[in-house]
């Protein structure tokens, strides 16, 4: 099977299509406000040390994994282990896939419905009003069928896109979307500097705030390197499996990560110099993508422009990011069952779907399936995939390498393609014990304070 497995047409579109699936709500809505409310630039230092001590080295790890077996992951475990549990790991990952992409396709489908409000001119009524913004959007996302509207529709484009194959789909649409994403965002970034008084958002979002970073704000910024990269869940396996042995995986992972991160940082500015220019609230929260932006931009110049090519631009990086996911699923029923692309795609794409639409009921529209732990069953599979699936997927991962597989199989297969570029072996068993270590410790932590209510830390 594995010979005429599809392969990547480019080192190029291999790396934007993983950033792609890097790049997406994560950085755009999640980090500029977790930044703006845990200490600015404190904490986006905690999250560039989290990228690089842990990211960095899970990014790797999945890429390696992934080209060595040609396989995703369930089948890649079961490769380098045989008979053993290990394939609960890769069974792990494509359990995380379906609980993400149920709620990611609703809020995919927010952010399209955000798309047409203001092509047709609907942020006008908005302008310097957030209170009715937030009005506007608890309306349309408590309802029961407009949200579920939007959120088939974007989950039919990931479906499509996916069932075009890895190069006819999925390399050649990140190929397109990837650098208008770049290219879109640096428009808004000088637009936002340009504005008077923008650079002050410059300094909300860069300057340290000691104050206001906690030892929740570190764990926060844990979890979201992994969220933001796509660690945990077999993503990269699955993506780093289409690639041929050529490509450099050590240079390839630095790529990603700094695209990834440049384009959060890029976002930040992009938001927060908008937000302070005409005097918005920056502590908003979560709310400040879909309720205070839709105030603020009607009262800039070409208002409805630059609504709609933020909206637009964001649909775009939570589209290569929901096809990276359904990717994971798909791939599974085409390596271990044999199923053909087109059907594993739509059955499971369908599946997701149904799931994501008791997500979006659970906010208001009527059904909600959890009544433990006092959330909806939307933030359950949030709380539960960012705390819990990721990181733990992410820990097993640089386990399995030091303890069963091998870190000297690894830089085997990670030196094919490195040509003169080197990384020392010590170094990398350093950084996979202390991801693993710092992960596990940080699960802990969680799990003392949901089951016993113990803070270990404060
Ligand atoms: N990295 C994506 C984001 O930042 O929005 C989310 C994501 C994609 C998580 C793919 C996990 C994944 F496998």
């Amino acid at each position: 099977m594995s010979n005429q497995r599809e392969q990547w047409g480019s080192k190029l579109g291999f790396i934007l299509a993983a950033s792609g699936s890097a790049v997406g709500i994560g950085n755009i809505w999640k980090y500029p406000h977790m930044a703006g409310q845990n200490g600015g630039a404190a904490f986006t230092v905690v999250y560039l040390v989290c990228i690089l001590v842990v990211g960095l080295s899970i990014v790797i790890a999945e890429f390696v994994i992934g080209r060595r077996t040609q396989l995703s992951p369930v089948g890649a475990f079961e490769t380098l282990a045989p008979k053993t549990n290990w394939k609960w790991l890769g069974f792990l990952g494509v359990a995380s896939a379906f609980v993400i992409l149920s709620f990611y396709g609703v809020v995919g489908g927010w952010i399209m419905k955000y798309v047409v409000i203001s092509v047709t001119g609907g942020f006008k009524e908005l302008a310097g009003d957030p209170d009715s913004a937030g009005n506007v959007f608890n309306n349309f996302i408590t309802g029961t069928w407009s949200p579920i509207f939007f959120q088939v529709i974007f989950m039919t484009v990931c479906i499509w896109v996916i069932v075009n194959g890895v190069k006819g789909g999925i390399e050649k649409w990140s190929k397109i979307m990837m650098p208008l994403i770049i290219i879109l965002l640096g428009m808004l970034a000088v637009r936002g500097m340009t504005l008077p008084g923008g650079m002050e958002g410059i300094s909300f979002l860069f300057k340290p705030r000691f104050e206001d970073l906690t030892a929740s704000s570190v764990v926060l910024a844990l979890g979201h390197s992994f969220f933001t990269l796509s660690l945990g869940m077999g993503t990269m396996i699955t993506y780093g499996s289409y690639l041929g042995r050529k490509q450099n995986l050590l240079n390839s992972a630095l790529w990603v990560i700094t695209l990834d991160t440049a384009i959060a940082m890029l976002a930040g500015v992009a938001i927060f110099t908008t937000v302070f220019a005409l005097g918005a609230n920056p502590a908003e929260g979560p709310g400040l993508i879909f309720v205070v932006l839709p105030s603020v931009f009607p009262q800039l110049d070409a208002g409805t422009l630059w609504g709609t090519l933020f909206f637009f631009l964001l649909f775009m990086a939570a589209l290569t990011s929901a096809i990276s996911i359904l990717e994971v699923v798909t791939a599974y029923f085409i390596d271990q069952k044999g199923w053909t692309r087109k059907k594993a795609t739509i059955r499971f794409g369908l599946v997701i779907t149904i799931v994501g639409a008791f997500c979006s009921f659970s906010l208001g529209g009527g059904i909600n399936i959890t009544a433990f732990l006092g959330m909806s069953f939307f933030d359950f599979m949030d709380y539960l995939s960012s705390k819990y699936m990721l990181p733990i997927g992410g820990m097993l991962t640089a386990i399995f390498i030091l303890k069963k597989w091998g870190v000297n199989q690894f830089m085997d297969e990670l030196k094919s393609g490195m040509n003169k570029m080197t990384i020392s072996k010590n170094l990398i068993t350093i950084l996979l014990g202390i991801a693993a270590s710092i992960v596990g410790f940080i699960i802990l932590i969680e799990i003392f304070d949901v089951l016993f209510g113990i803070k270990l830390i404060q």
